[in-house]
This record gives structure tokens, sequence and C-alpha cells, in this order.
């Protein structure tokens, strides 16, 4: 358990995002992509046929502005989905990237003491920083399978917290909460009446039983987020969305005016109807990526003898260990020669690990981990 105490710095000088410098040189030439933390992607004709979108429903689209907080259908929508059901609550983002940030400007003063989960996706730990929040580590260790301590989340809260910033299913190491662990961190967080922030990107991609419920239900001070980029394979899209009390989407969109004034009518249009529908779009690929997780999973008990890989209970990511290697960079060079794209653990401040999507196309997934065999074990191609 650590207490980080930054400066309020200058955006400018934030850390950078070291996943995006990654995928950002290799994103576009690798073949093999099995770096990503989302399914498999959709295009606009797949949606538009699992839909019923016609090109007369596009060309209705009309390129005004949309209100600052998102459009009422879609906002609607969402709050039926994910909510109680009262659009007021909710506010479109340009992927959930947005409401993070504009959710933490809106919570963390300088000198805030936060609580925040480590590995954790970027924006939760460097946005926070930057605005020069103490820092309070909630660490999930590999030698627990990343399991999350509740005795140790216990202890680092206090009557200073002023906010928790989690993310289940995790990225990268696809831990969650079970039921019981759930109810049992909300109820720690309500007794010390600090905010939460809930980064639910993964929330539809489980396995072992039904999502967990929205927090909202149970805390008042609670911001959830969430995003058509991971179980909706729609990155590209832009979409995301948070959930909050309507007092903080005031100064919400007061930061918003400065970013990005308001999301686009024709994604706003699609991610409504992609939201109508959800269980169609969500279903074929929660499906594919269950049987990519079994794949996983074999692949990681024929090569245990070099890979060390907790279960990932949620998401479609895992964050295997290479045996006896201190830093797997090496290991992604010489996929990389192969045109394979797995993310290095160095970018969560774990080295020795590395990050793989299993939620694309099974064909892919398979080439991938045979070449990261391959490597690990030292053969040549063809032989294995
Ligand atoms: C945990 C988590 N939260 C948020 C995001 C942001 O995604 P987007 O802005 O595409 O919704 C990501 C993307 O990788 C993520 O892994």
């Amino acid at each position: 358990m650590t207490v980080e105490s930054v400066d309020h710095r200058p955006f400018g000088q934030i850390s950078p995002a070291l996943l995006e410098d990654w995928l950002r040189e290799r994103y576009f030439t690798l073949p093999v992509d099995i770096s990503s933390s989302g399914v498999q992607n959709y295009s606009l004709g797949q949606l538009r046929d699992i839909l019923g979108i016609t090109m007369r429903d596009l060309d209705r689209v009309e390129f005004r502005d949309s209100p600052s907080v998102g459009c009422l259908p879609l906002r609607e929508v969402i709050a039926e989905r994910f909510g109680e059901g009262r659009a007021e609550t909710v506010m479109v983002t340009h992927g959930s990237t947005e409401a993070l940030f504009l959710a933490l400007a809106a919570i963390i003063s300088p000198g805030d003491e936060i609580v925040v989960l480590q590995p954790v996706y970027h924006s939760l730990y460097s946005i926070a920083e930057t605005l020069g929040a103490r820092l309070r580590v909630w660490r999930l260790d590999p030698e627990d399978g990343f399991t999350p301590d509740l005795d140790r989340f216990r202890d680092l809260l206090n009557e200073r917290t002023r906010a928790v910033l989690v993310n289940f299913p995790h990225n990268p190491t696809g831990a969650t909460l079970s039921a019981a662990a759930y109810e049992e961190f909300l109820a720690l967080i309500a007794r010390r009446g600090c905010y939460l922030l809930w980064d639910g990107a993964f929330t539809e991609l489980v396995y072992d039983g039904p999502p967990l419920p929205d927090p909202r239900e149970r805390l008042e001070r609670a911001v959830s987020v969430g995003t058509l980029s991971k179980a909706y394979g729609l990155p590209g899209l832009r979409v995301g969305w948070c959930l909050a009390p309507t007092e903080l989407l005031t100064t919400m969109i007061k930061v918003r005016d400065y970013v990005s004034i308001c999301t686009s009518p024709l994604a706003e249009f699609l991610a409504t109807a992609v939201l109508r529908d959800g269980d169609r779009v969500v279903g074929r690929r929660l499906r594919q990526a269950a049987v990519n997780r079994e794949i996983l999973c074999a692949w990681a008990l024929d090569n245990q003898e070099h890979i060390e890989l907790p279960l990932p209970h949620g998401g479609v990511s895992a964050f295997p260990a290479v045996r006896g290697v201190a830093d797997v960079r090496e290991i992604c060079g010489d996929l990389e020669a192969r045109g394979v794209l797995i993310v290095p653990g160095f970018c969560f401040g774990y080295p020795d690990r590395m990050r793989i999507g299993f939620g694309g196309p099974t064909d892919v997934l398979n080439a991938g981990l045979l070449a990261i065999s391959q490597v690990v074990r030292g053969t040549a191609d063809g032989e294995d």
C-alpha cells in the first residue's frame, strides 16, 4: 500500500499513455492482432443487417449539434438498459475515455485522497495524478491470481477519501468481484460516503454468472461509465456514457464545452439502434469470446512450463507471465517479426507479463497463440 503525493501540474505534462504509444506504432501494420481489449469489430453493413437500418434511415440524420448531454432517445435507452430508467442522470460521451476525463475533472481537486486500482487502465490513474490527487494504490497481486483483496481495500479508506476509482471486470487481468465481494465493496464505500467512479467498460463480458448490477442502484455518489467499444465491437463509433448524480453532470457539461461540445448525431443514431437491440449485438460476440477463452486456457495449460496465466473471469483480455522472463519486450519484438501484435506488460507497470486479447476472430487468436508458444519455446516456424 503506497500513498503518492503529487503536485498539481499542467495537463500538457500528463504521463504518456504507454499502451496507446505502443499500439499507435503497430496497430495498423501487424496482421495478427491479439492485443485488443474488445471483441471482434462490426462493420456498418453488419450492423445494418442485424438491426434492420436502411440507407434511407441514415440519410435522414441531420448534422446539427446534439444537446450537451447527448440526444434524448439515446439517453433513455442507456438509462433503461444500464441505470434506473432516469435519462436525466445520463451523459453521452466520446467513448468512455471522455466520460472518465469529465467525471474526474468534476470530482477531483488538488490534494484530494483517491483510492485507485493497480494495475489499471491509464485514464483512471494519470488524470487523477495530473489533477493533483493523493493516490492510494489498491494493488491486485499476481500471487493471488489478481483477485481483489477487500481487507487491503478497507485499509486504504479513511475520512479523507474523496473517491474510489475501479474497473471491473478488469483490464488487463480479467479479474472481477464476486457478487458477495461486490456487496461488501459497495457497503464499505457507502459507509465512507465518498464517490465511486465505476469503469464498467466490460460489464457485459462475463462468463460465470450475470453481470454485476450498476452501482448507482445502491450508491447515490456513484458514477458509472460504459462504452460501445468493448462488448459491442464498435470502438470506432466513439460512443460511451456515464450515469452520474445530476449536480456532477452540470460540472461535467461546463468542462465539456472546452473539450468536445457534444457527440455526433450520426454516432448517436447508430448507438440508439444498437442499444435498443443490445443483446443481439453483444450475444454473438460474447459466445465467440467464451469459445476463445476456452482455447486460451487450454493453450496456457499446454504451455504451462513457460506460461503462468491467471484465469480471466471477465472482459476479453488476459495477463499471463512468461516464466523466467523479467521483461517480455524482446518476445514482443520476435512476435512483431512474425506479424503478431500483443501488449507488453510494462505498459501496465508489470514488465514480466503480456496482455493477450482473446475477443477477436478465433483463427487470428489461434495463429497468435501458436506464434507465442513457438517464441517462448524457442522453436522455429512450422515446428511445434
Ligand atoms: C478499462 C477501460 N476503460 C475505458 C476505456 C476507454 O475506451 P473507450 O474510450 O473506447 O470507450 C478502455 C479502453 O481500452 C478501457 O480498457
